[in-house]
């Protein structure tokens, strides 16, 4: 805590109510951080965190309340005024442009440049170059953005906002697209952030984190604030149980099961990335009904390329797929969600939602053209405003309303809006990629009970995770992968997490 100025108040959020119409997204919130202080914003998905924090940075306007930056009243009128107070923000989703390199993206829009008045590259690389030292962020200045890792395209965000003077850096779930290296790396950036003066609000559900990197943690619930507590003085328990308003269970409760007979199979896949290099090579995998069999491994093995094969968004260069004895290798999508497969897309704003169609819109969005959702061609919106109402309900979707686009909802209730359609489509086979990044311990419980639930209707599920404790708490059995090949399988029962680290890096079973 040795950082801290007590006395030095960077930010002071008094009051702050922010309304979308109706619905209220922050009510009367206060927020107090300290220069130096790494300051948490814990609360359920939809609980208004993203929203004040847009707030700060200038990108909404507050309905009522008034913010203080260093002492002084400060009307944040847009994203200008946030840069020229010393607020820096990186968003939940990236806002770089791909083909570029990194120290053009850092540098966009305010390029040093030369005395004919030109932009002055080799200029705007050594400054990238010195801010990327001075705190460890150790980026590549000439690395296109496409090339690169999401770790490090968050490391460019994070740069690009310390070029343009940030003191105060808002980091929006920084972790929910990281590995678990890249998270130990990113909060020792924090750390060297603010032992040389600056300040960190970081938005983040996982507790562990938390405990591990904040001084200070305020707890917001359905828009309010709830408490501001002293982080080495709180347990995971007690801020779990502050956020949601009830106990939260981390452990996923399953009966024993007989698993039934293999629902999905897959023989000697082999798939290429995008490169065009294999990245699945020759896996092999047997799913059976009555279980859900969990794929541990480390980022990058394969994962994204066999779920894209398995849902027909990636053609499969050799080896078979076939569901209840029926071939659906190289089938398109359509096909294979008529052969009763559903998933759950590891990025639900490209694959698992129109973000500008509605809730309903979106809830029938692979049944549109059939009854009772249309007939004869004309849609029959009661029939779909009826069901999208029934799911919102049944599945807590926030807000209660199925005429709103998904792009304003948060991201934990985009993501119970694609398992409200993919569960309720009845499906044999279920393949879940990721599907509890970014969500809240009460939506994981939530999602964590509904693939239980699905196995407890001998349907086969697939999980696919980068959550190492996420794939040994819910799984029956797991199956490592590494190289695009499967090196092992066991019972979840049996399993520990260092046999498993260990033949995630490539260590073998044997010990
Ligand atoms: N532009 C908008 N128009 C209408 N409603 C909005 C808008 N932005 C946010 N909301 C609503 O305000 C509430 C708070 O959203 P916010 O994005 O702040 O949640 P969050 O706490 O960041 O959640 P998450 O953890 O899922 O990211 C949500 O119910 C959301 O649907
Ligand atoms: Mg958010």
């Amino acid at each position: 805590m040795k950082n801290i100025n007590f006395d030095h108040k960077v930010v002071e959020m008094k009051n702050i109510t922010k309304k979308f119409g109706n619905f209220t997204a922050n009510d009367n919130i206060n927020l107090t951080v300290h220069k130096g202080e790494i300051h948490a914003l814990l609360g359920e998905n939809g609980a208004g965190k993203s929203t004040l924090m847009n707030i700060l940075y200038g990108l909404y306007q507050p309905t009522m309340g008034e913010i203080y930056i260093n002492g002084e009243k400060t009307n944040i009128t847009d994203p200008n005024v946030a840069i020229k107070k010393g607020i820096g923000m990186v968003h939940q989703h990236f806002m770089l442009v791909e083909p570029f390199t990194v120290a053009e993206n850092i540098v966009l829009g305010m390029e040093p440049t030369s005395t004919l008045g030109t932009m002055n590259m080799k200029k705007a690389v050594k400054n990238v170059e010195d801010i990327s030292k001075q705190y460890g962020l150790h980026v590549k200045p000439n690395e296109k953005i496409q090339d690169i890792s999401v770790g490090m395209q968050q490391r460019v965000e994070i740069l690009k906002a310390l070029y343009r003077g940030a003191d105060t850096l808002i980091l929006d779930e920084p972790t929910a697209v990281l590995t678990p290296q890249e998270i130990k790396e990113l909060i020792q950036i924090m750390r060297n952030l603010t032992t040389q003066g600056k300040t960190i609000i970081i938005i983040t559900h996982k507790l562990k984190e938390i405990k591990e990197a904040a001084d200070y943690c305020t707890i917001i619930r359905r828009g309010k604030h709830v408490d501001t507590v002293e982080v080495k003085s709180t347990t995971e328990d007690e801020l779990a149980s502050k956020m949601v308003g009830r106990e939260v269970s981390f452990k996923v409760e399953k009966e024993q099961k007989q698993r039934g007979d293999v629902g999905l199979k897959i023989e000697n896949l082999v798939v290429k990335d995008n490169r065009g290099i294999d990245a699945v090579r020759g896996l092999s995998l047997e799913v059976h009904v009555g279980e859900i069999l969990g794929v541990a491994g480390v980022d990058g093995n394969g994962q994204t390329e066999l779920i894209e094969a398995l849902t027909g968004l990636r053609s499969i260069t050799s080896g078979k797929v076939t569901v209840n004895g029926n071939d659906v290798t190289n089938k398109t999508p359509k096909e294979i969600f008529q052969n009763k497969i559903a998933s759950i897309p590891e990025d639900r704003q490209k694959r698992g939602l129109v973000l500008d169609y509605t809730i309903a819109e979106n809830m029938v969005l692979e049944n549109y053209g059939e009854q009772p959702f249309s007939k004869n061609g004309i849609l029959n919106k009661l029939e779909i405003n009826k069901f999208a109402k029934d799911l919102i309900e049944k599945f807590d979707v926030r807000p209660n309303d199925e005429t709103i686009k998904t792009r304003a909802l948060s991201g934990g209730n985009q993501q119970k809006v694609i398992i409200a359609r993919e569960v309720t489509n009845d499906p044999d086979i279920l393949i879940a990629a990721q599907p509890t990044r970014g969500l809240d311990v009460g939506a994981i419980e939530f999602v964590h009970k509904s693939l239980v639930r699905q196995r407890d209707n001998d349907k086969a599920v697939l999980l696919v995770s980068l959550e190492l404790d996420e794939v040994m708490n819910v799984s029956d059995r797991i199956a490592v992968i590494y190289e695009g090949k499967i090196v092992g399988i066991v019972d979840a029962k049996d399993a520990d997490e260092k046999s498993l680290g260990l033949m995630m890096a490539g260590g073998g079973s044997q010990q």
